[in-house]
C-alpha cells in the first residue's frame, strides 16, 4: 500500500509554530497537497468569530440533554477552567471530515442512528451493542478531564460517559487477549475528508491500547460532552477518551473494538512512525520532532494568536493514576 506522506502538523496557524524546521515542513506539506490538486489553506477557528447565525447553527450540533448521570467527585475539577463549548465544538480534528480544524459543519453527514459497536476477538462473550444496550447496560457519569492534543494546544472537557473497564467485565478477555484495537466509522462515499489521493491512507481511522491501560479506570468511553449528548464533530455517537495520551489516541465514532495478542497497527503511527507512537503517553521532556511539548497552549484563552500557554504536566497531570503502567 503506499501512503501519501500526510504529517498531520493540523492546522496551527503558522505564527503559533515557532520552528523554522517545522515551519519548512508544513510549508512542504502544504506544497505536496496542492500536488494533489488541492489548494488548502491552514485554518484556526478558535480565535475567528462566527456570525450570529453561525453560532446558531453551531449549537444546533450540540446534541440531547442527557439527565441521567452522575458527576464522578474524583474527577469533579480539573483544576483549570472548563473551554467554553463554543470553542471546543468547532475545533476539531476529524481526519475523514476534512484536514482543518472547521469541519463541525461537514462532520453533521455522519450518520448515527442506527449504530451499532461490535466487541470480537479474543474475548469469551463476543457482542453486538446497539445505542440502547450501551445506555442501558453502562450507568453514566460525568468526568472532566484535561484533553491535550499532540500539537500542544490544549483543553478541560466535560465527558459522559462510563469507564471501559466496565465493557471488559462485559466481554471478558481471554487470558491470550494482551492488546485492543478501535476501529472508527468509515464510508467513503460520506466522510470524503481531504480530496488528496485519500483512498491511500490508511481507513479506517484505528488505534490501540494495551489491555491494561484499557483496564485503567481513567480509559473512558464517552457518549456525551457537556451535558448532552456526543456532537458528531467530537465522535458521536460514542469515542475513546485516554486521558493520560494525546488526543489522537482517542479514536472518535467507534464501531469496532478487537482484543488482540499482538500488538495492533494503528492510523498515525502507520503515516509517521518517527512522529506518533503507540504509546503516545504526554510527556513534556520527550518532543515531537518538529516542536516542543514542554508548554501547551489552552483553546479558548485568549485570541488564536495568543493563547495563554501553561506548563505540560507529565501524563497530563495522571500520573498517580497511570504512572504505575510504565514503571
Ligand atoms: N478519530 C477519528 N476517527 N479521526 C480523527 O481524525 N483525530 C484525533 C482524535 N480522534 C481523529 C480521531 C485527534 S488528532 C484528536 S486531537 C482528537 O480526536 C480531537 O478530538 P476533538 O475534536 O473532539 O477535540
Amino acid at each position: 500500500m503506499s501512503f501519501v506522506h500526510i504529517r498531520p502538523d493540523w492546522q496551527l496557524p503558522e505564527k503559533l509554530v515557532t520552528l523554522e524546521s517545522a515551519y519548512i515542513k508544513r510549508r512542504q506539506f502544504l506544497k505536496n497537497l496542492a500536488g494533489f490538486g488541492l489548494g488548502l489553506t491552514a485554518t484556526s477557528c478558535a480565535g475567528r468569530s462566527l456570525s450570529s447565525e453561525g453560532m446558531e447553527e453551531l449549537s444546533r450540533t450540540f446534541g440531547e440533554p442527557i439527565r441521567d448521570f452522575v458527576t464522578n467527585p474524583a474527577f469533579a475539577d480539573a483544576g483549570r477552567p472548563v473551554t467554553d463549548q463554543l470553542f471546543a465544538s468547532r475545533y476539531n480534528n476529524f481526519y475523514e471530515f476534512g484536514l482543518t480544524k472547521n469541519i463541525w459543519s461537514n462532520a453533521q453527514k455522519l450518520p448515527t442512528d442506527p449504530w451499532t459497536l461490535e466487541v470480537s476477538g479474543l474475548v469469551k462473550n463476543p457482542k453486538t451493542y446497539d445505542l440502547d444496550d450501551l445506555y442501558q447496560k453502562f450507568p453514566l457519569e460525568e468526568r472532566i478531564y484535561r484533553f491535550r492534543c499532540v500539537e500542544a494546544w490544549a483543553m478541560v472537557v466535560p465527558w459522559l460517559g462510563f469507564p471501559m473497564n466496565k465493557v471488559l467485565e462485559d466481554v471478558e478477555p481471554t487470558s491470550e487477549a494482551k492488546y485492543v484495537r478501535f476501529e472508527s466509522f468509515y464510508d467513503e462515499r460520506i466522510t470524503e475528508g481531504p480530496a488528496i489521493s485519500f483512498s491511500d491512507l490508511p481507513w479506517p481511522y484505528h488505534e490501540g491500547l494495551r489491555i491494561d491501560e484499557m483496564a485503567n479506570d481513567l480509559a473512558f468511553f464517552a457518549v456525551g460532552i457537556y451535558g448532552r449528548t456526543m456532537p458528531k464533530q467530537h465522535g458521536a455517537p460514542i469515542r475513546m477518551v485516554v486521558p493520560w495520551k494525546y488526543g489522537f489516541k482517542g479514536a472518535k465514532s467507534i464501531v469496532k473494538i478487537e482484543f488482540l495478542a499482538e500488538q495492533p497497527a494503528t492510523y498515525w503511527n502507520t503515516i509517521s512512525p518517527n512522529e506518533y507512537k503507540f504509546e503516545a503517553n504526554v510527556e513534556p521532556d520527550v518532543s515531537h520532532p518538529r516542536w516542543s511539548q514542554k508548554r501547551e497552549r489552552m483553546v479558548g484563552e485568549g485570541v488564536a494568536l495568543d493563547w495563554e500557554t501553561r506548563e505540560t504536566l507529565i501524563y497530563n497531570g495522571f500520573g498517580e493514576y497511570v504512572a504505575g503502567l510504565y514503571a
